[in-house]
């Protein structure tokens, strides 16, 4: 061959590997809705950014005929790229080779990116599209993803990992995406689950369709598996790009900060009429997000899982903040097992990239009742304490109204080494409500009263309560609470508090890793 003719060859080589599965496949992908590997790759990172690795890969396997079966590629796209001009690399799974079902070789083109991504300190995005182990290969299909679980577990806390998932997504491949910290699906066109429903039935008896076993409707909302369910593609392509602008490249660094176009000091009068007079009655603390970030900018994170507590991601002054936030909307605010759970990965999540936290505390306590106990609140509510305790980021906490009992000190309270704590006035930090406190304490009393008697009694204690303890002074007198600030002046109080907080540094014991109660 001349050395033109191996140009022209390579040429050709490379034309038939973009094909993958061939044009009748790819335009079935788009039939179902779906958009093909490489089309995903070129939307997610910035245009022309995008270098390949291992395009020739293929197989090893003989068995079952597959020695003649062969496809450039072997059903992967891996490279990588660059988002918003960062670094990133990427692996997508091509539906039209084989299903997308994962062989030996398949795995080795995603480790070698996941270890370059290890290397390097750069995010790894990985799009799911499979129809699982690829069967012909057996055992060494199932070593692959054990390689890549694996390696999502080293790389934890050290890179983000952000699993898409835009098409099947069963067995044991779940937990690689579920090792990840963003977990997307696209809706109608994407499933979950590590038995599918054909063996549920013969299992359990137990009927149901894909959408209702793992669809992301589910996923996002029942199981908590899933962080962002997207309409589309489209938005799950944008929510990808989106997330990453609030994480550092990996857990050496610092998020970046933009610059701000809102002014700090906005003062927001309507901060102050935001809590009702009646402290039963709801608001939506969104509203309190909204009107105090950057431009109206929450990004918001398991938005349809445990809706009690609300945490994402928001920036204060360009710098990204990760906040959370108790929705008296929902529940009214209170914490249980979900939400435990729930906040608790984000706090980790947060502090594990160096995200700073602010928490808005308006929680009545935790959930009573035998549901919440024997399913293991007093477990759950422990890793949001935990999660909180040891992280080392910047932390400002400010109580918008109730903060009860052992809520309050799981919110970020001062003694988990909370940094700035603040209080609206409005905020009221006791051991209980004042309902409760009165029924113990003044029980001995109001036990020989006429119903009519008691109640006006109980009435009386309960405002004597209210005005003596469930107020934001007495945590204030015993520096608990740093200030108690006007509401409408918490945009301007925050930032300052984050400003004055980013040169901080704090350190956990050394120790090989602490015992979280999972
Ligand atoms: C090899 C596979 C495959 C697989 C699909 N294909 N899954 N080849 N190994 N796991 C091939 C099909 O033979 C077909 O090839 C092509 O991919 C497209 O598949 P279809 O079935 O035609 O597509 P569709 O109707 O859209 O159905 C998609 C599907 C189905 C629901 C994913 O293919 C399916 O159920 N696949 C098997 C899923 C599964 O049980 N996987 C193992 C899970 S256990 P042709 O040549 O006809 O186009 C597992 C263990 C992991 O993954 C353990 C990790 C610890």
């Amino acid at each position: 061959m001349s050395k033109q003719e191996k140009i022209n060859n390579l040429i050709k080589l490379r034309e038939k590997a973009m094909l993958g599965g061939g044009e009748k496949k790819l335009q079935s992908q788009h039939d179902k809705g779906k958009y093909t590997a490489r089309e995903r790759i070129n939307m997610i990172l910035d245009e022309g950014s995008f270098e390949e690795f291992d395009m020739f890969v293929e197989h090893r396997c003989t068995d079952f005929g597959m020695d003649k079966e062969h496809i450039l590629g072997d059903g992967v796209i891996t490279g990588h790229g660059t988002i918003d001009g960062r670094l990133v690399y990427i692996y997508s799974q091509d539906f039209t080779v084989f299903g997308g079902s994962l062989s030996e070789s398949f795995a080795r083109k995603i480790c070698k990116v996941m270890d370059m991504a290890m290397k390097t300190g750069a995010p790894v995005i990985g799009i799911n599209d499979s129809g699982g182990a690829r069967i012909q290969e057996g055992v060494n299909s199932l070593a692959g993803y054990a390689e890549i679980f694996e390696r999502n577990i080293l790389a934890s806390g050290v890179i983000p990992q952000i699993s898409a998932i835009f098409g099947p997504c069963a067995g044991g491949a779940v937990y690689s995406p579920a090792l990840t910290d963003i977990v997307i699906m696209s809706n109608k066109t994407s499933y979950m689950f590590v038995t599918g429903p054909k063996v549920t039935k013969t299992v359990t008896g137990e009927d149901i369709s894909v959408e209702d076993l793992g669809g992301a409707n589910v996923h996002a909302s029942k199981s908590g598996v899933c962080h962002f369910r997207a309409d589309d593609e489209d938005e799950g392509i944008m929510l990808i790009r989106k997330t990453l602008e609030y994480f550092p490249q990996n857990n050496l660094e610092e998020p970046i900060q933009t610059v701000c176009t809102d002014p700090i000091d906005r003062v927001e009068d309507v901060l102050n009429d935001i809590i009702p007079e009646n402290p039963n009655q709801p608001y939506d603390v969104m509203d309190v997000i909204h009107t105090i970030v950057d431009n109206q900018e929450f990004l918001e994170y398991s938005r349809r899982y445990a809706k009690n507590i609300v945490t994402g991601w928001a920036k204060f002054d360009g710098m990204p903040v990760g906040i959370v936030a108790n929705q008296p909307n929902y529940l009214a605010g209170v914490l249980d097992i979900n939400a435990s759970r729930k906040a608790a990965r984000f706090v980790r999540l947060c502090d594990a990239f160096n995200i700073p936290i602010l928490t808005l505390v308006d929680v009545p306590g935790f959930l009573p009742g035998s549901q919440q106990e024997h399913g293991g609140i007093i477990l759950h509510g422990a890793k949001l304490m935990f999660a909180y305790g040891e992280a080392t980021v910047p932390k400002v906490t400010v109580t918008l109204r109730k903060s009860y009992g052992g809520a309050h000190d799981v919110m970020s309270s001062k003694q988990l080494r909370g940094d700035i704590n603040y209080a609206w006035p409005t905020a009221e930090i006791a051991v209980m409500g004042s309902k409760g406190a009165v029924e113990v304490l003044e029980a001995r009393a109001m036990k020989d009263m006429s119903p009519e008697e008691a109640a006006k009694y109980a009435a009386a204690k309960e405002q004597e309560y209210n005005e003596k303890l469930a107020n934001p002074y007495q945590a204030a007198k015993y520096g608990f609470i740093d200030d108690v600030i006007e509401p409408r002046n918490t945009r301007f109080r925050v930032i300052r508090a984050f400003k004055m907080l980013a040169t901080k540094k704090d350190v956990n014991p050394p120790k090989k890793h602490g015992n979280i109660p999972l």
